[in-house]
């Protein structure tokens, strides 16, 4: 595997290549990044990937600085698995060699809900960068893990919107056998929280089972959802049931009707914030 820093580097290694399969990250990779390669590898080829913390999608009160580097156990683990031909590591010097005067907005509907509403300035920074990063390494494929659910359906509709040439493929979420998310935050959390950590997803089936058998309409089942989580001692941003096409809420109907629902949720268990989703 060639390391390459520069975005000229990067270009030398990609001339006339036409089938370049892409995997954005900001590295400390674990088996669910590894997973994103093998599929990468599965629909193109060389498969690049990409390391590189974006501070522009960290608000100023968030884990920018505490947010895991580790690359060079990434480039043993990447190296190990023999799935990507260029690792792409530039610094920020390199990937905003100015202000970044220029920046992608993703539309309110999409943008500003959920994680946009929580994380304002998120999608903006994910949009912005992802877009430089389609830049440099101009791949004909790209893969994203559905446990960013929103960040998945925002860069599709940016790809769709400016007509980017980049099929955006998804990857499962990746789970522990006790049902967590894989995540590089999931290191900060002590022994007692990870021991709690799984139960964010028991939740979330719940909700699913709670909606499928007709029981309870969405808003009890998020409303319970929420109280549960803050008396076994988490702090939930939502938890929310939302259509899988646009993330909107469904109606009534819709849920009867067999509408493609996902529910979503973000909590913060102690320091760190942890994300997940459900599709049913
Ligand atoms: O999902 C991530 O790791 C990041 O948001 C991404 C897509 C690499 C952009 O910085």
């Amino acid at each position: 595997m060639k390391v390459v820093h520069t975005i000229e580097a990067l270009r030398d290694q990609l001339r006339g290549q036409l089938r370049v399969a892409f995997v954005p990250t900001m590295g400390n990779l674990h088996a669910a990044h590894l997973s994103l390669m093998r599929l990468a590898r599965q629909h193109g080829d060389p498969v690049v990937a990409s390391i590189f913390v974006n501070r522009l999608q960290f608000g100023p009160n968030e884990d920018f600085d505490r947010y895991p580097r580790t690359l060079a156990e990434d480039i043993e683990k990447l190296e190990a698995e023999r799935d990507v031909y260029v690792l792409f590591a530039p610094d920020e010097r390199e990937l905003y060699p100015e202000p970044q005067n220029f920046r992608i907005q993703p539309g309110e509907a999409l943008g500003k809900i959920l994680e946009g509403e929580f994380r304002p300035g998120f999608f903006m920074g994910v949009s912005t960068v992802v877009l430089k990063l389609f830049s440099c390494v101009q791949p004909r494929v790209a893969v994203f893990g559905k446990k960013d659910y929103q960040q998945l359906m925002v860069v599709r509709a940016m790809c769709r919107q400016f007509q980017l040439p980049v099929e955006i493929l998804a990857h499962e979420t990746v789970r522990d056998a006790d049902g967590l998310a894989l995540s590089s935050r999931n290191r900060f959390l002590s022994a007692q929280e990870r021991a709690e950590a799984p139960n964010l997803y028991g939740l979330l089936q719940r909700v699913r089972d709670q909606i499928r058998s007709g029981r309870v309409d969405a808003a009890t089942a998020e409303g319970q959802a929420m109280q549960t989580l803050r008396e076994r001692g988490w702090d939930p941003d939502y938890v929310a049931v939302r259509r899988q096409r646009d993330l909107l809420p469904p109606t009534a109907q819709e849920i009867h009707g067999g509408e493609p629902l996902v529910v979503l949720t973000a909590a913060r268990l102690g320091t760190t914030r942890l994300i997940d989703n459900l599709e049913f």
